[in-house]
């Protein structure tokens, strides 16, 4: 049987794509919306080249009410995976009217035209950023929300709970939140993977950029905070186990399963892992060695955070299957290819 068609926002971007190819690998059918501002055809063309399905692209700003409301207009999907939104924290506080207009705005428009067009179900991208600095490790769905430290980690508390208020007053809309701790590596086919824009912000491809030579040296920001190695300690999420949870997401709402409306879901692997271990993992498992330094600490970062994701597990059924290893040798692998070393 032919299952139901989703809409992916954002299809174009890094976790956008990896869910994509989830969706159609499920059986689902997608049409993907891009603006293209932070991302590229050559996403798509990855996915359509794994997938061997020519998926539908339109390229449109979900910011632009009617040129969106066509897409509602020429596609039968009953399902929104809603990811397009600006996601750099530092450009944030630098531009926060442009992240308040773009991140709200396009996911108000997507509600609203679920609404207009009858179309239920929404999976919305948030981020474990909501919990700020926890008290206590592991981080449950209970753990109260902080006040956000950037207009970015903002935006995305104000979308899950114009989402709540939404699934609340709108009778036949239902909204899954997820909450995705730091997705790193790439597709193991190396045909997609992350592709950022001038001198990276994160970890994992700054790592790979200075294995191949790009950046001279990657500071490890911080040795001195109070945990076992001193360095910061995160919860890394495969971005393929990541997009496998969406489509986890997808299916519940389908299949009438949700306990409420409404729910939120941590997606993370439930292990804490600190800088220094993740590039001391990367170096042994790729087998070369990386020119890194300690530097001073990075204003505004978390000291540690990490996911206890039972609650995905139980009732998603869905859990995080790759290892460590495997993800850094794919973030490796997908690094070399784009640089078309050996
Ligand atoms: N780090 C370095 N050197 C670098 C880059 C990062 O040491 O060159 C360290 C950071 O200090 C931090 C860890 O690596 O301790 C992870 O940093 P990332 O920038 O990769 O990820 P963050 O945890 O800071 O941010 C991520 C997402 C955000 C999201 C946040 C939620 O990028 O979008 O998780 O906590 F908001």
């Amino acid at each position: 049987m032919k299952k139901s068609c989703v809409l992916v926002s954002g299809g174009a971007g890094y976790i956008g794509s990896h869910t994509t190819v989830e969706l159609i690998n499920a059986g689902y059918d997608v049409v993907i919306v891009d603006n293209l501002s932070n991302s590229d055809m050559k996403a798509v063309e990855g996915v359509r080249q794994i997938t061997g399905v020519d998926i539908p692209f339109v390229k449109v700003d979900c910011c632009d009410l009617e040129g969106f409301r066509k897409v509602f207009e020429q596609y039968q999907f009953d399902s929104v995976i809603h990811f397009a939104a600006s996601k750099a924290v530092g450009e944030s506080v630098q531009k926060p009217l442009e992240y308040y207009r773009n991140n709200l705005t396009s996911f108000m428009n997507v509600i609203t035209l679920m609404r207009e067009f009858g179309r239920p179900n929404i999976v919305f991208s948030s981020s474990c950023t909501v919990y700020g600095e926890p008290e206590k490790q592991p981080v449950t769905e209970q753990t109260p929300r902080k006040p956000a430290t950037s207009p970015y980690g903002n935006t995305k508390q104000m979308c899950e709970d114009i989402l709540r208020d939404s699934v609340t007053a709108y009778a036949g809309l239902k909204g899954i939140a997820l909450r995705y701790f730091n997705p790193i590596g790439a597709h193991p086919s190396a045909l997609i993977g992350e592709l950022p824009r001038g001198v990276p912000q994160n970890l994992v491809p700054y790592i790979t950029q200075t294995a191949a030579g790009i950046r001279e040296c990657l500071s490890v920001f911080g040795d001195d905070y109070p945990t076992p190695d001193g360095s910061c300690i995160r919860d890394y999420i495969d971005v393929v186990d990541l997009a496998k949870a969406h489509v986890a997401a997808i299916r519940r709402m389908i299949e009438d399963k949700n306990k409420s409306s409404y729910e939120i879901f941590n997606i993370g692997t439930g292990r804490g892992v600190s800088v220094l271990e993740l590039v001391h993992e990367f170096e042994k498992v790729n087998q070369l060695k990386l020119n890194y330094k300690i530097a001073p600490r990075r204003e505004g970062d978390i000291i540690a955070i990490w996911a206890d994701p039972t609650l995905a597990n139980t009732e998603l059924g869905w859990k995080a299957e790759r290892t460590l290893d495997q993800t850094l040798a794919s973030a490796w692998a997908w690094e070399k290819h784009i640089r078309g070393m050996k």
